[in-house]
């Protein structure tokens, strides 16, 4: 079978050869309905029965992978889908450097594979949990879709998580797979394994900023897992960050349609201060320091999920070739880090300072750096568009130090220029940095659905060009 093509035969569509694979078949025919039920559960609040234009992978191709038509939601074809295995690679970095990448799971790492399986898996099912009430105050019909698209690809990682853990971790695999279906975002009993998953995504603009800041975060941990020594786990990662992509494009062009809309309204109506923020409300757009707010609150979160600083179990996935860096395969190094230093940002006698760690240790806060490297790219395409309008105003990333739950600066707070607060500074100021009560409810009550085709709510502009070249009047979602 040509690996670029994909079965469609059978109730899971897949490039991994399921036909001959019995056993892995029935576990996964058997997850299937509890997977549906779930879907049913906590996927997308209301339109299940609406026709929704989405694309689904039908290939590994990179030329041409997906094919956009209308889908009832639950009748999307989830799949397995993995890039092609590459001829003879080997694992690239850490103590088994050079030897053949392994097809089958190294008995010694057992343990810690299955956890960066079931860690990944998990933020999948989690995320489309967080959006499920948004359909309904949906500004557009197009961005009504590209929330639906983000969905069912997120349903589509889980499965890709799931089919490692029934193919190779046998009776434990399928009890984790279970487990993933379980768990529920920000349930007190049974939450989802990372923070920022247990948090709300109660409106757009937290799920554009969602989609820029954490689904980023995504695309760092598959990048690092898509260079993984395990072959299966590397080659799905390849293939979902096609699909990750796709998330941060819609939380990048969505942060900026509502800046551009805020702007241009604001020019309209002569105001030239983006402080002036009750002036600006009353145009029924998001003023920008709230929307300052919000990016201080996802990025804040999102940087939880990188870990400690200093992290043993970091160093251990790397020295066993189960987690590689950030484009491993580009570095110019001896990738065993067994020497070598890199600098880490600590809290040293209540200052924050650079202090060099060893290099094997720092991987979470390299990665972290490289993060941060990347979400500063889309920040200076957000102030482009304030400045060409000529607004005075840029967003500016917040300080690693800022409002912080994990790592170093868990135990005290920071300004987002990263001076150390105390206690009672800290609560004081928190409604400069974070989105304040008024803040949520200003926003909540802008959150009006606009269904009719071709339209936009009045706080975010339509986009430049339509998904899948589509003309500004296609209907994206047609509701039943
Ligand atoms: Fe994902
Ligand atoms: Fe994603």
């Amino acid at each position: 079978m040509n690996i670029a093509q994909v079965d469609y035969d059978g109730l899971i569509p897949n490039n991994v050869a399921l036909g001959q694979d019995v056993r892995v078949k029935r576990a996964l025919e058997k997850w299937h309905p509890g997977y549906i039920n779930w879907w049913h559960d906590m996927g997308p609040e209301g339109f299940q029965e609406s026709l929704v234009y989405l694309r689904t992978a039908v290939s590994v191709d990179p030329k041409g992978w997906a094919k956009f038509d209308y889908v009832r939601m639950p009748e999307y074809r989830w799949g397995v889908l993995l890039a092609p295995q590459v001829e003879g690679r080997k694992v690239a970095f850490g103590a088994h450097k050079g030897e053949d990448a392994w097809q089958e799971v190294p008995g010694e790492y057992r343990a810690m594979l299955r956890r960066l399986v079931v860690i990944q898996g998990d933020t999948e099912p989690a995320s489309v949990e967080q959006q499920r009430h948004l359909g309904k105050t949906a500004p557009s019909l197009y961005d009504m879709r590209n929330l639906f698209q983000v969905n069912v690809e997120e349903g589509r990682h889980l499965w890709a998580m799931v089919y490692l853990l029934q193919k190779y971790f046998g009776t434990d695999g399928r009890e984790e797979a279970e487990a993933l279906l379980q768990r529920r975002s920000g349930d007190p009993d049974t939450p989802r394994m990372l923070g920022a998953f247990n948090e709300k995504t109660p409106d757009w603009l937290s799920f554009f900023m969602f989609t820029y800041f954490t689904d980023r975060d995504g695309k760092m941990q598959l990048e690092a897992l898509a260079q993984s020594g395990f072959d299966p786990l590397s080659r799905t990662c390849r293939f979902m960050l096609t699909e990750e992509a796709h998330h941060m494009f819609v939380g990048e062009t969505g942060v900026t349609r509502i800046i551009q809309r805020t702007c241009e309204a604001m020019k309209q109506a002569g105001i030239d201060d983006p402080y002036d923020i009750e002036k600006v409300r009353k145009l029924g757009v998001i003023d920008l320091p709230t929307i300052q707010k919000k990016a201080n609150l996802h990025f804040s979160l999102t940087l939880d999920l990188f870990g400690s600083e200093i992290s043993t179990n970091a160093a251990n996935a790397f020295h066993a070739g189960l987690k590689g860096r950030y484009r491993e395969d580009r570095l110019k190094d001896d990738h065993q880090l067994e020497t070598g230093a890199y600098p880490v940002l600590r809290l040293i006698n209540g200052q924050i300072k650079n202090e060099d760690a060893p290099a094997l240790s720092a991987l979470n806060m390299r990665l972290r750096d490289d993060y941060v490297v990347d979400c500063n790219v889309g920040v200076g395409r957000w102030n482009k568009v304030i400045e060409q309008i000529g607004i005075p105003f840029q967003i500016k990333l917040p300080h690693v130090a800022f409002h912080r739950h994990i790592g170093e600066f868990s135990d005290i707070h920071a300004d987002v220029s990263g001076n150390v607060l105390s206690e009672a500074e800290w609560n004081k100021r928190r409604g400069d940095f974070l989105p304040s009560g008024d803040d949520r409810a200003f926003i909540e009550g802008l959150m009006q659905p606009n269904f009719e085709i071709g339209k936009f709510a009045g706080w975010i502009a339509p986009p430049r060009v339509g998904i899948d070249n589509k003309p500004g009047d296609f209907e994206y979602v047609k509701i039943a």
